[in-house]
């Protein structure tokens, strides 16, 4: 139980990493705050987790508004320990694909949602000097994919705004890191697939599998292992990093 009695909230709550992260904190003890645009699938969570005997509650909230972010925020009955900013949109593109209304929705989730929400939480979290933020940024921080433009730009503004907001909450005791997955598998990667391939789907499955020089995809549970870890005591020494969990991605070539 590395989370006992903690409130966390997690953005993007109800699908891929995010409920993976929900369902571990859960079972860590922690009571897990879900937040997603999605309202019925976190309520889903929210129930099922409650119907485990774990602690849980769900609000609609798009991350991208503020007025919503900052009405949810007011709405809960305990200060957040933990704040995990993970709801992200992708888009597939280079430079010249990239429409300029593509890179503002991209913006407004990944860039404009993860300050919103560390915005609304960082005062309580100052005043009671104790907290930790925690980032979903991407190997697309660290290295250039091929046709990421809007995304990565954004996720690199993920990792930097990591970097400032551990440097700036040191002496207040808030602790601040981001997490780098290479593929995960999630609905996000099969929206992606049917989408982009459709009746190709398990072709470019294994293609995209096979970038990892481990061979597969992550997957969520695997991620929010890495995320319990990085929101607990254990963690305590650890602030101001990015944690790449990438199967070899960045550092082996094979
Ligand atoms: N899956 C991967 O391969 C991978 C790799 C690296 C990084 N990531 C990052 O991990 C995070 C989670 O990705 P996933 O694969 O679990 O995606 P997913 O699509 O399965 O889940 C994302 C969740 O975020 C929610 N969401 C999207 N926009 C929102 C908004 N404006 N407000 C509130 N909620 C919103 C969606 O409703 C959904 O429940 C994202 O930030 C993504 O960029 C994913």
């Amino acid at each position: 139980m590395k989370l006992k009695n903690l409130t966390s909230v997690v953005t993007g709550g109800a699908s891929g990493i995010g409920k993976a992260i929900c369902v571990h904190f859960a079972e860590e003890g922690a009571h897990v705050v879900i937040l997603d645009r999605n309202g019925d699938q976190a309520e889903n969570l929210a129930g099922r987790l409650r119907g485990e005997g774990h602690s849980a509650e769900a609000h609609a909230c798009d991350v991208s508004d503020y007025a919503q972010v900052q009405s949810v925020y007011a709405s809960l009955k305990q200060p957040v320990d933990i704040q995990v900013n993970n709801a992200g949109v992708s888009h597939i593109g280079n430079l010249e694909q990239t429409s300029g209304e593509d890179l503002d929705r991209v913006y407004r989730v990944n860039v404009k949602g993860v300050y919103n929400c560390s915005r609304a939480v960082i005062g309580q979290m100052v005043k009671r000097r104790k907290g930790v933020i925690l980032n979903m940024a991407s190997v697309a921080s660290h290295t250039g994919i091929p046709e990421r433009f809007a995304y990565s730009m954004s996720k690199g503004a993920v990792l930097t705004m990591t970097l400032s907001i551990a440097a700036d909450y040191i002496d207040h005791n808030i602790r601040c890191n981001c997490i780098a997955p290479a593929r995960v598998h999630t609905p996000f990667v099969d929206d992606y697939l049917s989408k982009n391939y459709p009746g190709k789907e398990q072709e470019m499955y294994d293609k995209l599998a096979a970038t990892q020089p481990i061979g597969r995809m992550g997957e969520p549970e695997e991620v929010a292992r890495l995320a319990g870890y990085l929101c607990s005591e254990e963690a305590s020494f650890i602030t101001g990093t990015s944690f790449p969990i990438d199967g070899g991605f960045l550092n082996i070539k094979k």
